[in-house]
């Protein structure tokens, strides 16, 4: 099994599970035809399933239409998406938040993959998060550069090199990836976390509503779909969001997630 240190990660990303990568890959059958990752995000399972080789393809597959762009440069052409992350990580030297503010604001109007790249490696807590506009509005981090290039191009290469035969981005919401999947496959789900994605400050583009999304697991119950979903949690006897009804016949495996981040950018510890 590897450890989250060897699993390289295309981009930094809020919520990304690849320190749970492990614990969540044990609880997987050793063998699956389709790996499909229906809220992928930076696909931190995907590509730890892809290095144990636990399955034959793999989709990764997220709402966000710009994030599934990223993704594509990064199967189809990771060398070019490198070199212009190197050069907007370069340009930046000395004027490093007004270079930020014109990126971001060039990812809202063109919405380019390197741009994007660069936010994220650049902004608080690596957290998408849009205003009522649909913008991009998160504020840079000051105490960071972001990921230097070399660095970024390690990952990049590795990822692309290990999924790029294998592996698609669709952009899509999970109910359509979910009717492709069948009973020798599996779906692995992490939707945002209701404890968030509830409230005001919407950190995705769209939040999750419940009871369609129990309906959609009844559905894949009724199919046959084996699936894995990482599901809220609690910080000691504090729960968040709904749980899941039992006649689901879920059962509910409990993972020691760190320190957590939400706690901490809100200046707390917990
Ligand atoms: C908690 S993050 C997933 C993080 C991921 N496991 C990783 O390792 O980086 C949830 C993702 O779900 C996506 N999302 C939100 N609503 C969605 C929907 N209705 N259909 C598909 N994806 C959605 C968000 O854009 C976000 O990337």
């Amino acid at each position: 099994m590897n450890s989250p240190k060897s699993i390289p990660h295309p981009f930094p990303y809020q919520g990304s599970k690849r320190r749970l990568a492990a614990d969540i890959l044990a609880r997987m059958p050793e063998r699956v035809g389709v790996l499909y990752e229906p809220f992928a995000g930076s696909g931190a399972l995907t590509i730890a399933a892809a290095l144990d080789a636990r399955a034959d393809s793999f989709v990764l597959a997220d709402l966000n239409g710009p994030l599934v762009s990223l993704w594509k440069s990064i199967l189809e052409k990771p060398e070019d998406l490198c070199d212009e992350y190197e050069r907007l990580w370069t340009s930046q030297e000395g004027r490093e938040p007004d270079f930020y503010s014109e990126v971001r604001l060039r990812f809202n109007q063109h919405q380019r993959p390197a741009d994007l790249l660069y936010i994220l490696a650049r902004c608080v807590k690596a957290a998408v998060r849009y205003n009522v506009r649909g913008e991009f509005n998160n504020s840079p981090d000051h105490r960071r550069r972001g990921m230097r290039p070399a660095t970024m191009r390690a990952n990049i290469l590795a990822v692309s090199s290990l999924l790029a035969e294998r592996a698609k981005a669709i952009e899509a919401d999970y109910r359509d990836v979910l009717s492709q999947a069948g009973p020798a496959d599996l779906v692995y789900m992490d939707p945002p976390y209701q404890g968030v994605s509830n409230t005001r400050d919407h950190r995705y583009i769209r939040g999750l509503d419940h009871a369609e999304f129990v309906g959609a697991l009844e559905d894949l119950n009724a199919r046959h779909v084996p699936y894995i979903i990482s599901y809220d949690g609690r910080t000691g006897d504090k729960t968040y969001g709904e749980e899941l009804p039992s006649h689901l016949g879920l059962t509910r495996y409990e993972v020691f997630a760190g320190q957590s981040s939400q706690a901490t950018l809100l200046g707390k510890s917990a």
